[in-house]
């Protein structure tokens, strides 16, 4: 298993505090069944941007001290129209330098700019994927708005904690909706810390194996490619339940 998403380098984001914290969260993914996982710390274009000297000084660090994962290297990256010419500029990287770009949403709102850059990275051979879509209220309210990006080559990350029900019981329903409906491609912990925010990764995807079988399968398979920076399987095709007449007029009516 691959953990996707975790802020375990210590002391360049909100996430781990120091080098015990960090060895804390690998020992709880060792004991998880998890080989690698992605050191995605945070990156915001014109607010927080760690620079890839610092980025590398702590990543190495890190790798010295453990034995036990294959840890490799990334960025949550927060939306901006700028991501491209950061790429371009290589102020910001992939998921195992690949060309697999981990990239954040705003939690409230939906970027009118979103869908052409995802669509523009895609055109440059970037495989754009979107962190946690299921925490975004927008998101919640009209699924079309992934559906779409996700019909234009965009992968998408789901957070773990989403489907054990650590953000609530409508996100974890609508985790459960994105479930049901292939519209997830890979898990990652989010792992901010080992206690309030541990990783829970395993937990996760034994919820996504028990209900959707061929997707679980699907990840497991295709997530080692992803690593490799080598193109995914076909994705899952989307399962968009048809609504019934009278399940139409009870929507509308609502
Ligand atoms: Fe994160």
């Amino acid at each position: 298993m691959i953990d996707f998403h975790t802020h375990i380098l210590p002391k360049v984001d909100d996430g781990s505090k120091n080098e015990k914290m960090t060895m804390n969260m690998l020992e709880k993914l060792s004991l998880q069944d998890v080989d690698t996982i992605c050191a995605t710390s945070h990156y915001i274009p014109d607010e927080y941007e760690i620079t890839r000297e610092k980025y590398d000084l702590t990543f190495n660090g890190i790798k010295s001290l453990n034995s036990k994962i294959n840890i490799v290297t990334g960025l949550e990256l927060y939306i901006s129209p700028d991501l491209i010419k950061q790429y371009e500029n290589k102020k910001i990287w992939g998921i195992n330098d690949t060309n697999y770009l981990l990239i954040e949403l705003p939690m409230d709102f939906f970027p009118i700019y979103a869908e052409d850059l995802f669509y523009n990275l895609k055109a440059l051979g970037l495989n754009p994927i979107i962190a946690h879509p299921e925490r975004n209220s927008k998101i919640i309210d009209d699924v079309d708005l992934l559906i779409n990006l996700v019909n234009q080559g965009t992968l998408v990350q789901m957070n773990s904690g989403s489907l054990i029900g650590e953000y609530g019981s409508l996100i974890k329903k609508f985790a459960e909706k994105l479930v049901s409906m292939n519209l997830v491609h890979v898990l990652g912990s989010d792992a901010h810390n080992d206690s309030s925010r541990p990783p829970r990764l395993k937990e996760g995807f034994d919820i996504l194996h028990k209900m959707n079988p061929d997707l679980y399968q699907w990840i497991l398979e295709n997530e080692k490619l992803i690593i490799s920076g080598d193109e995914v399987n076909n994705i899952p095709e989307i399962y968009i339940k048809k609504q019934t007449f009278f399940g139409k007029l009870f929507n509308n009516k609502k």
